[in-house]
């Protein structure tokens, strides 16, 4: 098949192109390199790639004679107070109704990437894809906006679209202003790391190797919303313990006050993917934990 993956110099969308590419797949990426975080990381992910330079929210679209477009693309972070709002609205909400307008012009299938923040605040866990959405952070407001957008575009066009809500991936490549890789980091190098909170806040972590399959899976045979997470809910500080305990080193663990956009809480009820797409995720939290503490101490070695 011939895909596109919007985002393909990502931490996830990198994962995807390379296990589509595996699968014998062709794979065009776009990315435009945002600078959210350090672009040099991104032509790393990107290495071996065929990634076009190509901003969704403004450029000429052109999907025709592909089959299908996982759209990862994305302002991402829900810590997205303030005024770095336009960016969100750029790169989540007119990037995407970009790609679903191209889409269903050009007749391609589309995954989406949405996420659990659009639950926000919301009090059924485990969150089964019909809870009500409460997201607490602009950027889970952009990516319900997205999701409706699809909708629209599916109803009114006939888009052929797939929405996938991704649970706090992770993984090797995780991107850097996220827990987990500032975890490994600092415990890599003796820095410190920053606790947002009092480290009882929760996530379904969900190992990005699952993620991809789960979006593989979306592509070849999914309809409607699914949420894609891990098995798994472990707190904050049962995930340090856990980052102690693989790397055998001791957090130097600062404490501040909670950031506004904060989930207190996820939890995937996954048994809808489960049961229409036969997913299940495969890699513990010890074991992606373990994959992702070897990859940044490899990278420091390398460096
Ligand atoms: C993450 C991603 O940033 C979003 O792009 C994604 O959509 C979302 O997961 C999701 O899967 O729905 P977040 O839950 O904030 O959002 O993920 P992390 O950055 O890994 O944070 C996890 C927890 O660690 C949060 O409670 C956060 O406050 C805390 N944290 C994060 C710290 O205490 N210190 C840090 O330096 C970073």
């Amino acid at each position: 098949m011939r895909y596109v993956v919007t985002g393909a110099a990502g931490f996830i969308g990198s994962h995807l192109s390379e296990a589509l590419l595996a699968a014998g797949h062709e794979v065009v990426g776009l990315d435009c390199f945002t600078d959210y975080y350090d672009p040099a990381l991104k032509e790393e992910n990107a290495r071996g790639l065929d990634v076009q330079r190509v901003d969704l929210a403004v450029d000429a679209l052109d999907f025709s004679g592909f089959d299908g477009v996982f759209h990862l693309a994305g302002q991402p972070g829900v810590r997205s107070f303030g005024d770095v709002f336009p960016l969100y609205l750029r790169r989540n909400v007119l990037a995407s109704q970009r790609v679903f307008e191209a889409a269903g012009r050009d007749g391609a299938r589309v995954v989406f990437a949405s996420s659990s923040s659009i639950y926000g605040a919301t009090e059924r866990y485990p969150t089964p894809e019909d809870a009500q959405p409460q997201p607490l952070s602009p950027y889970g407001i952009t990516k319900l906006a997205c999701e409706h957008l699809a909708g629209a575009y599916v109803r009114e066009f006939g888009l052929d679209c797939v929405v996938l809500r991704f649970f706090n991936a992770f993984g090797p490549r995780q991107r850097p202003d996220m827990a987990f890789t500032r975890i490994v980091f600092a415990l890599a190098e003796g820095g410190p790391f920053e606790l947002y909170g009092d480290g009882s806040q929760s996530r379904s972590w969900t190992y990005v190797g699952d993620i991809v399959a789960a979006t593989i899976a979306a592509m070849e045979h999914g309809s409607g919303t699914y949420n894609v997470g891990g098995a798994l809910e472990a707190s904050m500080i049962e995930s340090i313990e856990l980052l102690e305990r693989i790397s055998g080193r001791t957090l130097d663990v600062r404490r501040h006050p909670a950031v506004a956009g904060d989930q207190k809480r996820t939890k995937a009820d996954t048994t809808r993917i489960r049961g229409e797409l036969g997913w299940e995720p495969q890699v513990t939290l010890e074991e992606g934990l373990t994959r992702q503490w070897q990859w940044a101490s490899d990278t420091l070695t390398s460096r």
